[in-house]
């Protein structure tokens, strides 16, 4: 069973909650995954003090594999000329010098891949033909029937609660390439709520039939949750192992000051190799 803990949108500046990231911290510690993904926007402004705070944060799982990538609050804003010449100076240097990385755990092969296109789309996200043939290569040296998963910021399929939001412009066309290379599962953050999609069941097509598991986290420590995580902050637990993979939302729970498991989705393994999406109960409360 290979165990991934994904969290997002961690917001260090203004919107930080220090107090739910204390206990997020605890949580990774006692989980001791086998990767850590942290899927963008980790800070509010792109600031170097927001960033000496992250680096500070992921210090402290220096000992196991993190996976990071750039989100849109990544890169300067309001800095102009900053966002046009380095807009990755400070992401790069706190960070990850690359913005584009593939890790290997187990028998997965794990992808990240920068949407955060600072100089077209600072909000919506874009990702480059380079880009996918990054993956492509990458992908072509996994393991045979070992899992392939992308982490990007932005998302590919919209949320069912969330309003007037974007998807990244060109989903189609990705989601089309990254079922070609045989990719499982897509991690992303961004919406600042969780939730799990089916690229079949968002884009259903005669001829797809190996889907795409989408697993979003909500914000893990900002106070910016949104639509149904108005409020609220969250991360995924991702357990895979031969048979499925168990995608579960934890929830924070400021009463008993912890984070709780909500939901969870139990998505087993086809006899193609193709994941067969099959939500325990319609989202099925554990
Ligand atoms: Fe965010
Ligand atoms: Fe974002």
């Amino acid at each position: 069973m290979l165990t991934l803990l994904h969290g997002s949108d961690l917001h260090f500046g203004k919107p930080f909650d220090p107090e739910v990231a204390e206990t997020f911290k605890a949580t990774i510690r006692e989980i001791d995954p086998d990767l850590l993904v942290l899927s963008g926007d980790f800070t509010q402004r792109a600031k170097v003090e927001e960033y000496q705070a992250a680096r500070a944060f992921l210090d402290e799982f220096s000992h196991m594999p993190v996976v990071v990538t750039p989100g849109n609050h990544d890169v300067p804003l309001y800095r102009i000329w900053e966002r046009i010449l380095s807009p990755h100076r400070n992401y790069r240097k706190y960070i990850s010098t690359d913005l584009d990385t593939v890790t290997v755990v187990g028998d997965a092969t794990v992808v990240s891949l920068d949407t955060s296109a600072p100089h077209s789309a600072i909000v919506n996200g874009r990702l480059k033909d380079r880009q996918l043939l990054f993956a492509a290569e990458a992908f072509d040296k996994a393991p045979a029937g070992g899992v392939k998963v992308v982490v990007v910021h932005h998302h590919f399929v919209s949320a069912h609660d969330y309003e007037s939001d974007q998807v990244l412009p060109g989903f189609r066309r990705c989601l089309e390439t990254f079922g070609k290379m045989g990719v499982d599962l897509i991690l992303g953050g961004h919406l600042h709520r969780a939730y799990v999609a089916d690229s079949r069941d968002a884009y259903p097509s005669e001829s797809d039939e190996s889907g795409i598991i989408l697993a979003h986290s909500g914000t893990t420590t900002s106070k910016r949750g949104r639509a149904r995580e108005r409020n609220k902050n969250s991360f995924n637990l991702i357990g895979i192992s031969r048979a499925q993979m168990v995608v579960t939302h934890y929830q924070y729970q400021p009463d008993r000051r912890q984070f709780e498991a909500v939901r969870a989705h139990r998505l087993p393994w086809g006899n193609q190799s193709a994941l067969q999406h099959e939500s325990a109960g319609n989202g099925g409360d554990v």
